[in-house]
């Protein structure tokens, strides 16, 4: 059996004692992954890689398609593990992001789970209102992801941006009035869930 770990969101999550760092895995069964396409910024470049013994390696690269990836990306993929600068300025711009979304969205009364990548996930009363909200978003130029996909419905997610980017966030979502939005919904007999703010304490 084959085991795989996707490790895309380990650079952000790494000086929490809590969250392993399977590169130190040795098991002919277990493949690490990868990409650079998170912290690094570089997903249009469509790479990341891969750490596992040596025949499990040797095993998949029958099967890789030739050229892939470009010689471009795995260049620019190999610069970018040394640039430690960027990397660093990465992981301060997203814990600076996370920090101003889940206080702004808490400020707001929305629930936040609490994130150690590059995004925040708000769970909504129902699925209504996270399209009410991605619709809302995309319409003030932002987009973030509905999670119907991932059997969420009610849920959305948000990544971090450029600090521009966040604020400009915060602002698209103050201008949509969410409490008279709430204040709507709650009134509307049948389908009466909690709205947002009274469901948490
Ligand atoms: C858990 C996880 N793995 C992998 C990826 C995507 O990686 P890539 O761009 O290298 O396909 C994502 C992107 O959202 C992700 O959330």
């Amino acid at each position: 059996m084959l085991i795989i770990l996707d490790e895309a969101y380990f650079d952000y999550a790494k000086d929490d004692h809590r969250y392993p760092d399977s590169m130190h895995y040795r098991y002919d069964n277990v493949i690490t992954l990868r990409t650079y396409s998170k912290i690094y910024g570089l997903a249009g470049l469509r790479a990341g890689y891969g750490f596992a013994h040596e025949e499990l390696i040797g095993n998949l690269l029958k099967v890789k398609l030739p050229f892939e990836p470009s010689s471009l990306a795995q260049s620019a993929g190999i610069a970018a593990l040394a640039d430690k600068e960027f990397l660093h300025r990465s992981l301060e711009l997203n814990a600076r992001g996370l920090r101003l979304l889940t206080d702004s969205l808490a400020q707001m009364g929305f629930t936040v789970v609490p994130s150690q990548a590059n995004f925040v996930m708000i769970p909504l009363e129902s699925a209504s209102a996270a399209e009410w909200l991605v619709e809302g978003l995309l319409q003030r130029g932002v987009i973030v992801r509905p999670l119907g996909a991932f059997g969420l419905p009610q849920c959305v997610r948000i990544s971090t941006g450029t600090d521009e980017e966040n604020a400009m966030l915060i602002d698209a979502l103050e201008k949509m009035h969410l409490s008279a939005w709430r204040e709507a919904r709650a009134s509307e007999k049948d389908d009466a869930r909690a709205p947002l703010g009274s469901a948490r304490s």
